[in-house]
């Protein structure tokens, strides 16, 4: 046996700090586990000195075993607590690694929000529909006669030309991209029971150019009104509701003689608008009129017993004086910035 292996309170003590010295030249899990069987294990010098015990002398024995057994105890004891300390620095690095920041602000793609053209629309709708009235809808792709002929226009009435229509092939089928949400009134002449209170939301469609004022495809709102007794004074007092709601209460209406074949007589609708960006003025809103008694005949409804009135705007243009949007693209190219600024309603 050599004398290192003889075990003494020195070569003991000298084993204990070698060991101590590899265990605490360790930075991590992994190079611990490499010292491991240099500082506690088969090759480390106090497992020789415990092979040692084997061959020390009888009445040596207890006072060396005792020795050594202090020494692997403290050496076992100072290993596993060096692997404690690096399990827990490991496993807190693994945390942090792994960590989800619950406040981080999220790459996620922006949810849209609702047209102001449709909140326009809906606003307008829920006005009549707080009145008792019914949304009626008609189809883009409209027939000619719903489209004209049956609104009193002239097989060669210049407004047919006017209007700058779409017309769809073939043209035997005589259709038409409605021009207007007018069509819609005699729809829900044809189809619905006396009396008649409807308002008609739409698209409408007429070969403008995109411009700061035009879009060939826009948004139009119909009324009508069909009913025993209805005169001029109830299509005024209905406006000027419409109006006092659109634009506040200081808003009021004027109405200008004019001309459609539908209507008999007939006016342009000018509303008073308290809160135009510049001052108040006075703004074209749209037509309206007493539904000529030809369109009642038309849809089967006798004039001498029934009168109505009408009514029609542009949804486009009511948002643009409403609200003062100064060209017509930025409310048909879909830019979402457009319509945040309008308040994003879901
Ligand atoms: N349809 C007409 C247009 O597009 C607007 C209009 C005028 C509608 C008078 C009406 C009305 O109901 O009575 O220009």
């Amino acid at each position: 046996m050599s004398s290192e292996n003889q075990i003494s309170e020195q070569s003991v003590n000298q084993a204990v700090s070698d060991a101590l010295a590899l265990i605490a030249s360790a930075v991590d899990l992994d190079s611990l586990r490499a010292v491991r069987s240099a500082a506690i294990g088969e090759s480390s010098a106090i497992a020789k000195l415990n092979a040692a015990l084997a061959t020390t002398a009888n009445d040596q024995k207890a006072a060396a075993g005792k020795l050594v057994g202090q020494a692997r105890a403290q050496l076992n004891q100072a290993f596993s607590s060096a692997e404690e300390q690096f399990y827990a620095v490991a496993a807190a690095a693994k945390l942090a690694a792994e960590a989800v920041d619950m406040s981080a602000v999220i790459n996620t793609i922006p949810v849209g929000g609702r047209h102001p053209l449709s909140l326009l629309q809906d606003e307008i709708s829920d006005v009549f529909v707080g009145m008792g009235w019914q949304i009626a809808e008609g189809p883009e792709l409209e027939s000619e006669w719903f489209n004209f002929d049956a609104l009193n226009f002239d097989a060669d009435h210049p407004a047919r030309a006017m209007q700058d229509t779409f017309f769809v092939e073939p043209a035997s089928a005589h259709l038409v991209l409605r021009t207007h949400t007018s069509p819609v009134q005699i729809r829900s002449m044809l189809e619905r029971e006396l009396p008649i209170y409807v308002l008609c939301p739409g698209r409408v469609f007429r070969t403008d150019e995109l411009d700061a004022t035009h879009t060939p495809v826009f948004h139009q709102v119909e009324g009508l009104a069909i009913d025993k007794g209805l005169t001029m004074a109830d299509l005024k007092g209905t406006l000027e509701h419409f109006a006092k709601i659109m634009f506040g209460e200081e808003a009021k209406i004027r109405l200008r003689p004019s001309f459609f074949p539908f209507t008999e007589p007939s006016a342009e609708l000018d509303v008073w608008h308290p809160g135009a960006k510049g001052g108040a003025r006075w703004v074209e809103w749209g037509g309206c009129g007493m539904v000529n008694p030809n369109v009642l005949l038309a849809c089967g409804i006798d004039p001498e017993v029934h009168s109505g009135f009408a009514f029609g705007m542009g949804i486009e243009r009511t948002l643009m004086f409403r609200n003062d949007v100064k060209d017509m693209r930025d409310m048909v190219e879909g830019d979402v910035r457009f319509t945040q600024h309008f308040g994003m309603v879901l």
